[in-house]
């Protein structure tokens, strides 16, 4: 019989967790909610990682912060505008950044794009991809440059080497789900997969100064391991979105450790790739058709951001003793039940027995209370079937009591609509004074709103 401690160190080897695949916690036992991040049904069956040891390098001893040279670690910038204003300026040297997405949103696109426009040599490792469908590609984005080294590959030892052969200043791995290191045992996908081959990529970024970007999918389902495990691992997570059907993407960043994560990026996908929007509220009222009832305007915030956005509502009576319905796009759902029941109880106006509809126009996601004034007007203006100046614009946060409220960034809101030439302005009574050419309507509640906008006498 063996030594007991031999016995139970052989068992660690090939030790069976359950870890989930959000969180990336681990679990002696299967069980139907993690408890570490309260997620359902995300726990999958794993070999535990134990005798993979995981330690990064050390970047050498200690010493004051008065010696540290930060000029080491300036960012280069991409040449993608949006993208350098979200990272604050660019890539910085041995930095890791996470680019998720749901599958076909253009992150394959986007990072082909920035490392055409790269001014050293890169290497673009395609784990998904043949080399021959990237080349296609970059054709099709202009980005074929001898610089630009490609490989096809997803056993990660054979990326390590090709890092060590072809010394590049910039490496992107698409996608970091579809890379496995053999060594680890789990199968590719996993999380132990995914986490491990992350933090080996790490490992070399924080070693050689090449700064990494990893892709990773994220899928409504979560069939394949989340990268929220990634997100403790890296420096930056941006997250790329927008509607399917739209050519608006988005890009923010969630996590950022050289700068700040509320610069919002705006992309337009189109036939060449994708095309930054320096100037997004021409976009989104480009197609606007004034003088129609139930469309309102909006100065809104997207992090730092100005971005002035029509707000469409359609109202029709609800057959009898159906409940009316509600359906909302690029708004959300309960906040239209709230104003709804607002307008209802504190502007008497009969929205109970309507159906309504409510969208943001341009494909853009808004969950800003500056935005609850402009959905009240469009929705009060479809009832009445009566068009709001096409010269007005409104903001504000909506209460439970009826009461208009101060939004953040009230200044930067009036100037972005002074400069679209927008003339007239439904705000909050504490709101500062406007610039020139901007009249203020001034309200401290709903039915005020809605008097100031000619919508009730
Ligand atoms: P892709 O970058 O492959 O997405 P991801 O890597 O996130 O899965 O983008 C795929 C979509 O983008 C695809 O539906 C085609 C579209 N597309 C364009 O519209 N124009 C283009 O120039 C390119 C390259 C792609
Ligand atoms: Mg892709």
């Amino acid at each position: 019989m063996s030594h007991p401690r031999v016995m139970m160190e052989t068992m660690a080897k090939t030790r069976i967790e359950h870890v989930c695949t959000d969180c990336g916690a681990a679990h002696p036992k299967w069980a139907g909610q993690c408890t570490s991040c309260g997620q359902w049904n995300t726990l999958v069956e794993e070999v535990a990682l134990a005798d993979v040891p995981i330690i990064a390098p050390a970047a050498g001893p200690a010493c004051s912060i008065v010696d540290i040279d930060p000029l080491v670690s300036r960012p280069t910038t991409t040449g993608l505008g949006e993208l350098d204003r979200v990272l604050g300026g660019g890539v910085v040297p041995g930095s890791v950044t996470l680019l998720g997405g749901e599958p076909g949103i253009g992150k394959s696109t986007l990072l082909l794009q920035l490392l055409a426009a790269w001014p050293g040599r890169a290497l673009y490792v395609t784990a998904e991809e043949s080399a021959q469908q990237v080349r296609l590609r970059a054709e099709r984005l202009d980005a074929v440059r001898p610089e630009l080294w490609l490989q096809a590959e997803t056993a990660l030892p054979h990326v390590l080497a090709s890092i060590d052969d072809t010394k590049p200043d910039f490496v992107v791995i698409d996608s970091i789900q579809t890379v496995h290191d053999p060594s680890l045992g789990s199968p590719p996908g996993s999380v132990v997969q995914v986490r491990g081959c992350a933090q080996q990529l790490v490992n070399v970024a924080k070693r050689t100064g090449i700064p990494i970007v990893l892709v990773g999918h994220v899928t409504k389902e979560g069939s394949l391991a989340g990268p929220r495990v990634l997100e403790h691992i890296v420096d930056t997570v941006l997250a790329f979105e927008g509607e399917r059907h739209h050519a608006l993407r988005l890009l923010r960043a969630t996590k950022h450790r050289f700068g700040p994560t509320n610069e919002l990026g705006l992309f337009e996908m189109a036939g060449h790739g994708l095309i930054g929007v320096p100037d997004p509220s021409q976009l989104f009222l480009g197609d606007r058709r004034t003088g129609v009832p139930g469309s309102a305007i909006a100065p809104t915030m997207e992090g730092q951001r100005p971005l002035v956005v029509e707000v469409q509502a359609l109202t029709t009576p609800a057959p009898p003793n159906v409940p009316a319905r509600r359906t909302t796009q690029g708004v959300d759902g309960n906040r239209l039940a709230l104003l709804l029941a607002v307008l209802q109880q504190r502007a008497r106006i009969a929205v109970q027995q309507q159906d309504v509809y409510a969208s943001t126009v341009g494909g853009v996601r808004l969950v800003e209370p500056g935005l609850d004034l402009a959905i009240c007007l469009a929705i009060v203006s479809a009832i009445n079937d009566v068009p709001l100046p096409p010269d007005l614009v409104a903001f504000g946060e909506v209460g439970l009591g009826g009461e208009v409220r101060q939004v953040a960034n009230a200044p930067r809101r009036l100037n972005e609509a002074a400069r679209l030439g927008f003339k007239r302005v439904i705000a909050p009574r504490t709101s500062p004074a406007p610039d020139d050419g901007l009249r203020m309507l001034r309200v401290a509640t709903l039915p005020e709103a809605l008097a100031a906008a000619g919508l009730i006498r």
